[in-house]
């Protein structure tokens, strides 16, 4: 327990890697989809207000937390509050990540299966005919075994990269992994706005129309600007606990969140030039990138390798996110519990895995949470952790700062390190406010939908 707590080698890798946990399936599968039901632009921008105003004051406070206290979230809190009363926030989030991470990596084991079709030319065969690319999708998410097999390879490959710990497992793994994933998309975004046609798709991007956006559109906003930067469970809390007081958070925050929501655009960009320019509707849902992006590669020059380019970018985006999640779980087990690393490793991402085989199920014909709800497990965890987990997580963080550790505390500390950016304590204070309030909204915009 007395060995000094590893650290991140270098402030890139820092940033990379916590650039790496906030690029995710939210940017390049649920960004594009929510963008397409809710009125595109006019979704996007109000995205964009989220990030800046609600995200980025939780963020430092997060980075902040963390490094101050060089603790998991459990034990930031508790050591910042000077009592047990606000550890019940840490552990919410690490209950967040194990909810999370179970459904997230069922996903994130479809990916790997989609850039195995795409590569092996299926998507060709499949689109032969016109409703072939759903009833392949149905067909494979549906049966019981082999979606399970991929989401254990993907719990596999997160296990893999957590047991070797900060340095030579999250920061090696982000380092390698995000210009990789920087690479390929802007090879697809190439792609796209040389397809003809393309033009559609941007303006349907940057073009308001606000008629189409309603109010759940707002607040799946919210929360997606929530949920984008991995906020509100305490995964930059973890990753900041691993610096040192050298680096400028101010700075890492802006990074992350110009590289997070620059990514997302880009995402949106490469995939709707493609489905404008071939004559799709944007408004296809969950199933956007893997009914109707597999029934469109085909159509295009080199198909068969954007399509495997595609969902290798989905990949290398899931799985630094997905470690994000689980070195939740294990620093709060290292930190608070004196378990040894590899221990904590194998035995919470196994049991992770085990629940995810049951979340997988539930797009088949076992779905386990039947008896209470008619909803499928898999919705049920993203809603319980998307529209309340995180929201509350949040809300109390920011409700932390605001009542607990004090906003001139906070801003003292996240100045340390940096080269003195003057941020005036009220504007603090009034951004902390918003936040909350905004975060207070949420919930309840949940809470009305979840009684009709
Ligand atoms: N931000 C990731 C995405 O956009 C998901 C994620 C990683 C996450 N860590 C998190 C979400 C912590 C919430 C909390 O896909």
């Amino acid at each position: 327990m007395n060995q000094p707590r590893e650290r991140w080698s270098s402030k890139t890798g820092f940033i990379l890697a916590a650039a790496g946990s906030a690029v995710g399936l939210g940017n390049i599968w649920k960004f594009p989809h929510m963008a397409g039901q809710h009125g595109g632009a006019a979704f996007t921008l109000v995205y964009l207000v989220c990030i800046v105003v609600v995200g980025m004051p939780i963020l430092l406070a997060e980075f902040s937390m963390g490094r101050s206290t060089q603790r998991n979230p459990v034990g930031a809190f508790a050591k910042l509050a000077g009592n047990n009363n606000w550890k019940w926030v840490g552990l919410l989030g690490v209950a967040s990540a194990f909810v999370i991470l179970s459904f997230y990596s069922v996903i994130g084991g479809w990916a790997i299966k989609y850039s195995w079709m795409a590569l092996s030319g299926q998507f060709a065969a499949n689109a032969a005919t016109p409703d072939g690319p759903q009833l392949a999708y149905d067909a494979f998410i549906s049966k019981p075994v082999e979606p399970i097999l991929w989401h254990l390879a993907f719990m596999g490959m997160c296990v893999l990269v957590i047991v070797r710990g900060i340095k030579s497992g999250i920061e090696k793994t982000s380092k390698t992994l995000m210009p990789v994933l920087l690479v390929i998309l802007l090879i697809l975004v190439v792609r796209g706005l040389t397809l003809e046609g393309a033009g559609e798709g941007l303006r349907f991007l940057f073009e308001p129309k606000w008629g189409d956006l309603d109010v759940q559109g707002v607040a799946l906003a919210l929360g997606h600007s929530f949920f984008t930067i991995s906020l509100g469970m305490g995964t930059m809390i973890t990753y900041g606990s691993y610096l040192d007081n050298k680096s400028d958070l101010l700075r890492a925050g802006i990074w992350v969140v110009v590289l997070d929501t620059g990514i997302a655009l880009l995402a949106g960009i490469a995939i709707f030039t493609a489905v404008f320019a071939l004559g799709q509707d944007p408004a296809g849902g969950p199933g956007l990138i893997f009914v109707v992006l597999p029934s469109l590669f085909p159509l295009m020059p080199g198909g068969t390798f954007f399509a495997f380019l595609f969902f290798s970018l989905l990949l290398v985006a899931a799985l630094t996110s997905a470690i994000s999640i689980l070195e939740v779980v294990i620093t709060y087990f290292i930190d608070e519990k004196g378990w040894g690393r590899v221990r904590a490793t194998y035995t919470f991402g196994g049991i992770i895995a085990v629940v995810g085989i049951f979340i997988s199920l539930s797009f088949g014909n076992f779905n386990i949470i039947a008896p209470l709800t008619d909803l499928s497990f898999f919705d049920f965890m993203d809603g319980l952790s998307s529209k309340y987990m995180l929201p509350v997580g949040g809300l109390f963080t920011a409700l932390f700062v605001l009542v607990k550790w004090g906003v001139p505390n906070f801003i003292e500390h996240m100045n340390v390190g940096s080269s003195g950016f003057p941020v005036p304590a009220k504007a603090v204070m009034a951004a902390f406010i918003v936040s909350a309030l905004v975060v207070v909204y949420i919930i309840f915009e949940s809470v009305i939908d979840l009684f009709g």
